[in-house]
């Protein structure tokens, strides 16, 4: 059956406006009531309708005032020492696309803060530094760039540079804008700090090595007990992948990270995946429901979204909004890129609104 989408035809609202019905009108207001008809059209579109703008935040725009951040407050002052980045249209949620936050997190060599918990599910992409580390749930964890770090809901954490380690700075990701909106967020700080649980690196050492779990493992959590998902590993894993399989005209070769118990993603609430633009690989476009936040790892390209292109190289980050039409473009004809990203595919797709739509014109190319 084709569906049409002209708000003039029978089944979508098309009352007239009369002095008769304004008045109706504004005493239903003052009961706290209202026509739907007249809201009908705005609150149901006929396809999903993000509010968010595509945005590219440039690193070397911003390194050195995130850099700043840390001569101007400490750790203990601020809490957490974050710049955030925002959307145009979503100021008023601190959300960088739909109701995702991201932000950049610097830390010295020797501070470490004290450890909190949240009932939003926060992630991490190490972007430069040596010798940082977080702890979750008492299991303290070394990071190195390009690193993906899991600190799922209500978790405790806290994160450090090691003395002698370099200065780190990693862009964090979380859906604060999403549990807000759901009124279902909370806030806890930890008495000091954590006491160790489990021997360092115990959890990618234990679970992510060559598709081995233990057989006695325990483990009744709703997310991965993988917390992190290290690049030495990740990047020859998507160079095999991309030896012996077709390369998606969209995506390249897209590899979502995933709980090694399940197959599924990390956390509840937020994905992750990262994906490979091979040599000269220049993306056909498409549009789908999900809101994502990319960070560049590798190389250099660009992305047109809705029309309009943004150039990106490694330390990058831009959005794609939800239903935002969207192709990736290497620059380079020599060398691959790889983009990582974080979305809400968890919470689209556990409600059934994942829906995509390829574009077909001009052999799949927006002008
Ligand atoms: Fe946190
Ligand atoms: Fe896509």
């Amino acid at each position: 059956m084709e569906s049409k989408h002209s708000d003039d035809q029978i089944g979508r609202a098309r009352v007239q406006d009369s002095p008769e019905l304004e008045a109706y009108y504004k005493e239903l207001e003052t009961l706290g009531a209202g026509a739907l008809w007249t809201v009908a059209n705005d609150i149901e579109p006929w396809e999903p309708k993000s509010n968010s703008v595509p945005m590219l935040w440039k690193y070397d725009d911003l390194r050195a005032l995130v850099l700043k951040s840390s001569e101007l407050v400490t750790p203990e002052q601020a809490g957490r020492r974050v710049i955030y980045l925002v959307n145009d249209k979503r100021k008023d949620v601190a959300a960088a696309v739909g109701w995702l936050y991201t932000g950049i997190q610097v830390t010295r060599p020797g501070e470490s803060t004290s450890a909190h918990r949240h009932r939003a599910s926060a992630l991490r992409f190490i972007m430069e530094g040596s010798k940082g580390y977080t702890v979750v749930d008492g299991n303290k964890i070394m990071l190195e760039v390009n690193d993906f770090v899991i600190t799922p809901n209500s978790t405790w954490h806290e994160h450090g540079v090691e003395e002698d380690g370099e200065t780190c700075i990693w862009q964090d990701g979380l859906d604060i804008p999403l549990v807000n909106a759901l009124e279902a967020n909370d806030y806890a700080v930890y008495d000091g700090k954590q006491p160790l649980t489990a021997p360092i690196n115990h959890s990618p050492m234990t679970f992510g090595g060559a598709g081995l779990i233990p057989v006695d493992t325990i483990w009744d959590k709703p997310y991965s007990p993988l917390f992190k998902y290290s690049w030495k590993n990740v990047y020859p894993n998507l160079l095999e992948v991309a030896k012996v399989n077709d390369i998606n005209p969209f995506d390249g070769i897209l590899m979502q990270y995933s709980n090694p118990l399940t197959g599924g993603h990390v956390m509840q609430t937020m994905g992750a995946s990262i994906q490979l633009l091979p040599a000269g690989f220049k993306g056909k476009a498409h549009k789908h429901t999900g809101s994502f936040v990319y960070q560049c790892a590798k190389g250099k390209g660009y992305s047109i979204i809705n029309g309009k292109r943004f150039d990106w190289k490694e330390r990058d980050i831009f959005c794609v909004p939800s239903w935002a039409l969207h192709e990736h473009h290497n620059l380079s004809e020599t060398e691959d890129a790889c983009l990582f990203n974080f979305n809400d595919l968890p919470v689209i797709e556990g409600l059934g609104l994942f829906q995509g739509k390829d574009y077909l014109e001009n052999n799949g190319h927006q002008i």
